[in-house]
């Protein structure tokens, strides 16, 4: 055999990104606050295989068959009744889609509705992973002013009317109201109703990203965005790596059906694998409220304890967010810092954040940084940030 080895440079299709820099992602660290992981310990093993277990003495002999195009209607029905009495959502299972995680559902989405050149509305910072897909697409992002309860309905009106009067017509807005990655924004019901409002007035639709919904650990529960539309255009998705695990790979999305019958034509054979969808079936259908309940006691505790961290060793030189859920803390440190320079520094002793460059569209949130507390024990993360705070003052960042 010959031992060339074939140049695939020129074959990589245009519009793939080049893989990531060395220190931008790379393994984990001892002081890891880069990835919104959950709390190891909290990850329900035992009752996930017993679950797994009485799955597949029920219905295992169903997996010499391709599931339902859709996934497995069960699960579907269960996710109808869930969103019903936890969103305020009507959807049936028939509007529903099993995904490998609420990315892939980011995927199909922004594939489906997404030309090269067109403009997608978003919060002024927003999670990664969602732009990157939209930047290879083709879209431009436009970052929308945004407080601590999300976008501004007066930013995203006088947008779109700027937008207008250019000829442009805004192909969707993308939102995570409840409890925003990165900042931890959680839209209020008014502001709710007003954005939908000022999307329905320019006849633009919503994509609503509603991942964090279960971790809620203070103040009152809000209704989806999608529940408050009466004119079916919202598309909704959420996930199950948040209050099972990410290594599940199981979310889904929920549209209109004719949204859903164009992602069956490009979701085809990409339906999550049954075992996931039966053991985390089964599990919660018996757990879920007192699994919840546990998750929402462990993060609060961990993001107080993030909190009075920076508090302690950054301080009023810090604007530090402080949300009622979710996995993350936002920290804005003062101008002129640049968290994305110091990075692979940072790495190679131990410590991981996410730089705030990954959370804005034009790339240039460079005095902001994203810390995840969830996956972290309460001594490593008070440790933690008292290195990068140390760390931060060594480099400038911080005086
Ligand atoms: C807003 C948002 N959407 C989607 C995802 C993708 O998550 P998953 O595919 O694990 O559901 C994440 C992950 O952190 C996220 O923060």
């Amino acid at each position: 055999m010959a031992s060339r080895t074939f140049d695939f440079t020129d074959r990589i299709a245009k519009g793939i990104p080049s893989p990531p820099k060395a220190g931008s992602a790379g393994g984990r660290v001892k002081y890891d606050f880069t990835t919104a992981f959950p709390d190891p310990d909290s990850f329900p093993a035992d009752g996930l295989l017993e679950a797994l277990g009485q799955a597949l003495k029920a219905e295992g002999k169903d997996l010499v068959y391709y599931p339902h195009p859709q996934g497995h209607p069960v699960m579907r029905e269960f996710l109808a009744e869930k969103l019903a009495r936890e969103r305020g959502m009507k959807v049936s299972p028939d509007q529903i889609i099993l995904t490998t995680g609420s990315g892939q559902a980011v995927a199909r989405y922004v594939e489906l509705l997404t030309d090269p050149g067109d403009t997608i509305l978003l919060e002024k910072f927003s999670y990664s992973g969602t732009m990157g897909i939209m930047r290879r697409h083709g879209a431009k992002l436009v970052g929308m002013e945004m407080d601590s309860e999300g976008i501004l309905p007066e930013a995203l009106d006088e947008t779109l009317n700027d937008l207008e009067a250019k000829g442009v017509r805004a192909k969707f807005i993308y939102t995570i109201p409840t409890f925003q990655n990165p900042t931890g924004a959680d839209m209020g019901l008014q502001r709710r109703q007003d954005v939908l409002a000022v999307s329905q007035k320019h006849g633009v639709p919503i994509f609503e990203d509603d991942c964090y919904a279960d971790l809620r650990f203070a103040g009152e529960s809000l209704p989806a965005i999608q529940s408050l539309d009466d004119e079916g255009s919202v598309l909704y998705c959420g996930s199950f790596s948040k209050i099972v695990a990410p290594g599940m790979r199981l979310g889904f999305m929920a549209a209109p059906q004719p949204v859903i019958e164009s992602v069956k034509a490009i979701h085809l054979g990409a339906t999550p694998s049954q075992f996931s969808v039966l053991a985390t079936l089964y599990y919660l259908r018996d757990h879920l409220d007192e699994h919840v309940q546990e998750l929402r006691d462990i993060f609060r505790a961990k993001k107080d304890t993030a909190v009075a961290a920076v508090g302690e060793h950054m301080g009023s030189r810090v604007e530090c967010s402080n949300p009622d859920g979710g996995l993350y803390l936002w920290v804005k440190l003062p101008e002129g810092a640049n968290t994305a320079a110091v990075l692979s520094k940072a790495r190679e002793r131990q410590m991981g954040y996410g730089p705030g460059t990954n959370f804005s569209p034009g790339q240039d949130a460079y005095n902001y940084l994203r810390l995840c507390y969830g996956h972290l024990t309460h001594e490593t993360i008070r440790e933690g940030i008292a290195r990068i705070a140390r760390f931060f003052e060594e480099e400038g960042l911080l005086k």
